[in-house]
This record gives structure tokens, C-alpha cells and sequence, in this order.
């Protein structure tokens, strides 16, 4: 695992940034494993800027999502599908029809994780972003998740209904289900790309790059991925 600590915020977005468009630079197929939350939103921007400024194409990129919450159409602002269109997707030359995430709102859930399952087998991912969450979970893979888990239907975590009620106007109304990528989607990818930010990743990202590998720290399971690169502010890294 390359761990690259940087002093801020701002370098974690544009280190991260130049290894993606690096990607789709060197393969204009590329298909890319891509993430929400705050931690990739600065690399979108910067991947949005080169595209504007150098014409990094993504004509023929194709995407796949970690995750989404159940119960949230993807026209509702909080749904990751609005996030990706909003923070990446409008702003560059991507085909929408070459996006992909779980469908939050299917009717049948189970149904939908064997579709997005079947996906996967065919797209394997030449990077995938990752964020981290404070209690150590990889796309929404809580503590206690299989390292064989595929997409699956999640019960959040109190940690991580509390963690991600920033977002919304009160906790009442932030989703208690996901749909996720299991691990095993994750780890089938060529090369992986984790971003960290912030005092209170560091506990987690300790755990992820020097503990035990456990289920009870998913990203511990990153040990075992012969090409993982973490991308972290010093504050993250703070405790290593
Ligand atoms: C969310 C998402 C994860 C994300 C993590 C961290 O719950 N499901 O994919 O990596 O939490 O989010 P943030 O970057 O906003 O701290």
C-alpha cells in the first residue's frame, strides 16, 4: 500500500486527480470505480478543470458507483446519482448512458443487486476512488461486512447515519439503508485510489494501513491489494 501524505485538502484533490486523468489519458475506455462524499468532490473539480482546460476526453469512459441509499429517486438532491451528475458528470463530456450505479428506488432490491452484480463481472474497474469512513468503511461495507460480500443491501450504522446527517436538513430524513458494492467488487479492481481527510479519519486510517486485517476495519482488507494508493491530508495521517 503507497501511502502519499500531502499538507492539505487542496494537494490530497490534485495528487489524486492527476492519477485518474493519468487513467483515462493512457485508456480513453477506461472504466472508472467512482465514489461520493466530501473526500472526492476537490478531485472531481480538478478532473472537471483539466477537462475544460487540456480536453480530457471521457467520450468513452465508462463509471461505476460504490453505492446508494435506498429509497432515494436519482433526481433527489441528496441521492449519489444527483451527486455524480452534479459534482462530475455535467461538467465533462461523459455519456450518461455510460454511468452506472445501483438504483436505490428498485422495486426489487434484491433484484437490483444481482443486476448491478452481473455488471460488475463485466466491468472490471481500472482504478476505483475510495473514501473512507470514520468508523474504517469502504463505499457503505460497515464494520463486520465479509471480505466475499458483493453488492448488498446495508443496514447504516448509527455512526454512519450521524456521520452523514451533515448533509441533510435532520437525521430523521438520511436513508437507514444502502445498496453497496461488496468488498470482493471493490478488491477485483486493477488499481485502487483512496482519498482522506481530517482529524477524525486518523483512528481509521491507522487501522487500514498498520493493523490487523479484520472485518471489523473493512479497509483493513486494502493489506491485500497489490496496487492501493491512499491519498491523505497530514491531519489523517496524524496518527501513522
Ligand atoms: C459515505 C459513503 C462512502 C464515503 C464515506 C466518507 O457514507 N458511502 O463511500 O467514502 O461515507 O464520506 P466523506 O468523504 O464525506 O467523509
Amino acid at each position: 500500500m503507497k501511502v502519499i501524505i500531502t499538507e492539505n485538502y487542496q494537494e490530497m484533490s490534485e495528487k489524486a486527480s492527476k492519477i485518474l486523468i493519468d487513467v483515462v489519458k493512457n485508456n480513453p475506455n477506461a472504466i472508472l470505480g467512482l465514489a461520493t462524499g466530501s473526500s472526492p468532490i476537490g478531485t472531481y473539480q480538478n478532473m472537471i478543470k483539466d477537462h475544460k482546460e487540456n480536453g480530457t476526453s471521457y467520450k468513452a469512459v465508462r463509471t461505476v458507483n460504490l453505492d446508494e441509499y435506498v429509497g432515494l429517486t436519482a433526481d433527489h438532491d441528496q441521492s449519489y446519482a444527483y451527486f455524480m451528475r452534479t459534482n462530475l458528470f455535467d461538467s465533462i463530456d461523459i455519456d450518461l448512458q455510460n454511468t452506472n450505479l445501483p438504483c436505490g428506488s428498485a422495486s426489487d432490491l434484491q433484484k437490483e443487486c444481482d443486476r448491478y452484480n452481473a455488471l460488475l463481472e463485466n466491468m472490471q474497474q481500472d482504478v476505483q476512488v475510495l473514501g473512507l469512513g470514520s468508523n474504517g468503511h469502504i463505499g457503505f461495507n460497515e464494520p463486520g461486512t465479509p471480505f466475499s460480500s458483493v453488492t448488498h443491501l446495508v443496514d447504516l450504522t448509527e455512526n454512519t447515519i450521524k456521520d452523514n446527517s451533515r448533509l441533510f436538513s435532520s437525521i430523521d430524513e438520511v436513508p437507514r439503508q444502502a445498496l453497496s458494492m461488496g468488498i470482493k467488487n471493490i478488491m477485483q479492481a486493477k488499481s485502487i485510489i483512496m482519498v482522506v481527510s481530517g482529524k477524525n479519519k486518523a483512528q481509521a486510517v491507522k487501522g487500514m494501513v498498520q493493523g490487523e486485517i479484520t472485518p471489523d476495519l473493512p479497509a483493513s482488507v486494502l493489506q491485500l491489494h497489490p496496487n492501493v494508493t491512499v491519498v491523505c491530508d497530514k491531519d489523517a495521517a496524524s496518527l501513522l
